[in-house]
Order: C-alpha cells, then sequence, then structure tokens
C-alpha cells in the first residue's frame, strides 16, 4: 500500500510517499481502508519532535510511529472474527490514538476503540477531521464543568480545536463569544458563536465583558491577558504550555489567585466520545471545518500549511489512487453536475466529486470541461472553490 513515511525528525521533507507493507487485522481489531485522513498539530510536533520533549512519547533518536496520521475516514475490508459491533463495508471514521498511521492506504484499529460509524449525510472528508480537534475542545470543556447558559469566550476561534469548541459549546447551550482575526468574523458567525470579536484591531483587548470561562484554543493569549475576563471563581484553560510552561504550573497556585482557576487538561478520546460527535454531526449541531484538501502525494505540502499556524479548522488529506481519480472524474463530474445548473446543488454536487475522488484533480478536469462548454452552468461557481 502506499503510506507516508518518515524514519528522521526534521522538516515537512523528510515525508515520503513509499510503498510498504499493509497492517492485517486482528481477532478484536478493523482493516479499514482510508478515503481520508488529515495533517494536523498532533502530526507536526511528532514529525519535527519539537518541543524536544516530544521525544519522550515519539522515540529519543527516531521516531517509533513513521506512519503519522491520527484521524481516518474509510471503508472496512476486514472484521476480525471476535467484532461484532461493525461489518465489512460499514463507513466508519475515527481517531488512533497515540499510533498513529491513518497517513496510509489501510489502518488497523481496535473495534473498541475511538471509532464509529460515519453519519449517512457525512462525506470522508469532513468525517476525518470530526475527532482531532474537536476531543481537545470537549476535554476542555468536560474538564470546565461548561453548563448552559455559562458566558463563555473561545480565543482562537477560527483553528482546529477553537472552531470546534464554539460548536460544542452551542450544542450545551453555553453563551459563547469567540475571538478570530477580521477575514474570519462570519465564518465564525456561522459556526454559531453568540458574539464575535476582532483581536486584530484592538476590539478583544479593550472589551471589558467577564466570563465564566476564557478558553485559549490556540495557545496565544496568556493568563495574564486574559484575568481581567474572568468573573469571581471563573477558570482560565489554554491548550498551550503559555509563557515559560506557566499554564502547566499556574492550576497548582490558583487558591493563590484571588478567585480564578486555571486548570490544564490533557485530552483523551474513547468509543462513546467519537458516537457523542457523530450524534452532533447527524443532528446538525457540528460540522467540522474544512480548510483545504491535498491528495496524499502532496502531503508535505500539507505539512508546510500546517506549520504556518493560519489554517482555518481542518487539512484534510485524500487518500483515494489518483489515478482513478483522473480515470472517474469526468463521468463523475458529469453524473452529478449534468443535470442542473443551480449554486447550491451544484455546490453539494461538488462535494460529493471531492469526496470520491482527489478533489483537486476532478475540479481541473472539471474547469477543462466547463472551457469546453460542457457545464454552462458551472462556470459561475466554479470560482468559489479554494485550491
Ligand atoms: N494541549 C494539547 O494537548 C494540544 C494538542 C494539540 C494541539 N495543541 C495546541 O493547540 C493549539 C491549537 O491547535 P489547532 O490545531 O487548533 O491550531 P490551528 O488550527 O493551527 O490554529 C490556527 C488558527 O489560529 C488562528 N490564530 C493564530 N494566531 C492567533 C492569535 N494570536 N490570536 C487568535 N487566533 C490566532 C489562525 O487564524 P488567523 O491567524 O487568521 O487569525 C488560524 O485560524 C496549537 O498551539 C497546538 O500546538 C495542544
Amino acid at each position: 500500500m502506499r503510506a507516508a513515511v518518515h524514519t528522521s525528525y526534521g522538516s515537512p521533507d523528510v515525508v515520503r510517499i513509499q510503498s510498504v507493507e499493509a497492517p492485517v487485522a486482528g481477532n478484536d481489531e478493523l482493516l479499514i481502508k482510508v478515503h481520508a485522513t488529515t495533517v494536523n498539530r498532533t502530526d507536526c510536533h511528532y514529525r519535527a519532535a519539537k518541543p524536544f520533549v516530544m521525544r519522550l512519547f515519539s522515540g529519543l533518536t527516531r521516531p517509533r510511529a513513521t506512519i503519522l496520521g491520527s484521524e481516518f475516514a474509510g471503508e472496512i475490508v476486514v472484521a476480525g472474527c471476535g467484532v461484532t459491533a461493525f461489518g465489512v463495508g460499514d463507513k466508519v471514521f475515527g481517531y488512533c490514538e497515540g499510533k498513529f498511521g491513518a497517513h496510509a492506504e489501510y489502518i488497523v484499529v481496535r473495534a473498541d476503540g475511538p471509532v464509529a460509524v460515519m453519519p449517512p449525510s457525512l462525506f470522508y472528508d469532513e468525517a476525518a477531521a470530526a475527532t482531532e480537534g474537536s476531543h481537545y475542545a470537549l476535554s476542555h470543556i468536560r474538564r470546565a464543568a461548561v453548563t448552559s447558559g455559562q458566558d463563555v469566550l473561545v480565543y482562537g476561534a477560527t483553528g482546529g480545536i477553537g472552531s470546534a469548541a464554539v460548536q460544542l459549546l452551542k450544542a450545551i447551550s453555553a453563551n459563547v463569544t469567540a475571538v478570530c482575526a477580521t477575514a474570519h468574523l462570519d465564518l465564525v458567525r456561522g459556526l454559531g458563536a453568540d458574539r464575535v470579536l476582532d483581536y486584530t484591531t484592538g476590539e478583544f483587548a479593550t472589551h471589558d465583558h467577564r466570563y465564566d470561562v476564557v478558553f485559549d484554543a490556540v495557545g496565544q493569549a496568556s493568563f495574564g491577558e486574559c484575568r481581567r475576563l474572568l468573573k469571581p471563581g471563573a477558570i482560565y484553560m489554554s491548550t498551550g504550555p503559555g509563557p515559560g510552561y506557566q499554564n502547566l504550573m499556574l492550576p497548582l497556585i490558583s487558591p493563590l489567585l484571588r478567585g480564578a482557576r486555571v486548570l490544564f487538561s490533557y485530552p483523551k478520546i474513547d468509543q462513546a466520545m467519537v458516537g457523542y460527535f457523530r450524534d452532533l454531526m447527524e443532528s446538525g449541531q457540528f460540522r467540522p471545518v474544512v480548510d483545504r484538501r491535498y491528495p496524499l502525494a502532496d502531503i508535505v505540502d500539507a505539512y508546510r500549511y500546517v506549520e504556518t499556524g493560519q489554517k482555518i479548522g481542518n487539512v484534510v488529506i485524500s487518500v483515494d489512487s489518483p489515478a482513478q481519480a483522473d480515470q472517474d472524474a469526468p463521468a463523475l463530474a458529469a453524473e452529478v453536475l449534468g443535470t442542473t445548473t443551480k449554486k447550491d446543488t451544484v455546490n453539494a454536487a461538488l462535494r460529493e466529486v471531492g469526496q470520491r475522488l482527489v478533489r483537486l484533480r476532478a475540479l481541473a478536469r472539471l474547469g477543462e470541461m466547463s472551457d469546453r462548454g460542457d457545464f454552462d452552468g458551472l462556470r459561475g461557481n466554479k470560482a468559489t472553490y479554494r485550491k
């Protein structure tokens, strides 16, 4: 099978697409054909072994896990003989905690681990992005025991963790104020935030509302900056260690901080949590934000983009074979686009194309067909898609 392999630590260039042996499922395991996965910040930390302390987990001198990727969405091709909850052909999504291996055409996971059947309404690329940022967000929300009606500020609401946090908080009826840059205010409003603040214009720095919980989802606002925003007894949490690793120390001296509590959360995910995400997606309360999509062959570019710190939500890798995509694109495009010129329907149809094929290749082929006049109605909408 094809896989993105790295055998030493370093820049994105240490990652190579190679042919490796496919894994074999044991009695209580599932062999999954991966259709989509993601490159996230955890993959970047493990690939680069930065900060250095990462090596305690990833391997002291070289990586223990040579194939990264923790999120996956795909189809079960083998279910071990001890598996009763899943069957061959089930479309599933999930997370391989600590084990990685999803940047490949096949992965083996435990059937009782963080895996669930995909909601029928979901596409592989969205399902693949449904567990990493969301489980970090949910672990923090649960650690702070946020309840309905509480005022919560999410700093960094456009990141993988922040964009999930806004939606997961709204699902439990918290009042959410979200902080992001000017260009993304509408996107974050669309995630359900009750109020949005722009951190680039000074709006965040000067506003004086008080919150029950301040959650720095991107690890960029220190406790010192946020303290004035906390109600008496309120909670501050961050996904990052903070200046001088203070976010690891502050929880120990919280009682001296005149009422404010600092918590640090170590995220955990299990099958029940993945099931919770599935239910929220099924009821329309949670939809992972997908920024860019790359074919597996271009995973190095995906790493480079994620490391800019500018991604919006999640970056998805399509693992489907490019050759197959090239072959199938024109027929599939004709099938899903040939009958309509309405914008919404065309958008939905293009999502279907992107799901089943390598999106960029399909769009390139569609562009050629559109230029030939095959799809008059497509011309106006093609520009709405990011390459
Ligand atoms: N605690 C843990 O176990 C754990 C696990 C995984 C990740 N993390 C950490 O959690 C953090 C967030 O991860 P992620 O995957 O959600 O990040 P991400 O998706 O890479 O976050 C990028 C987003 O953050 C926004 N951003 C960047 N600088 C900002 C600032 N100063 N103020 C507000 N927004 C800013 C960017 O938007 P604009 O630049 O356009 O504003 C971009 O949309 C990372 O630092 C990561 O290392 C922690």
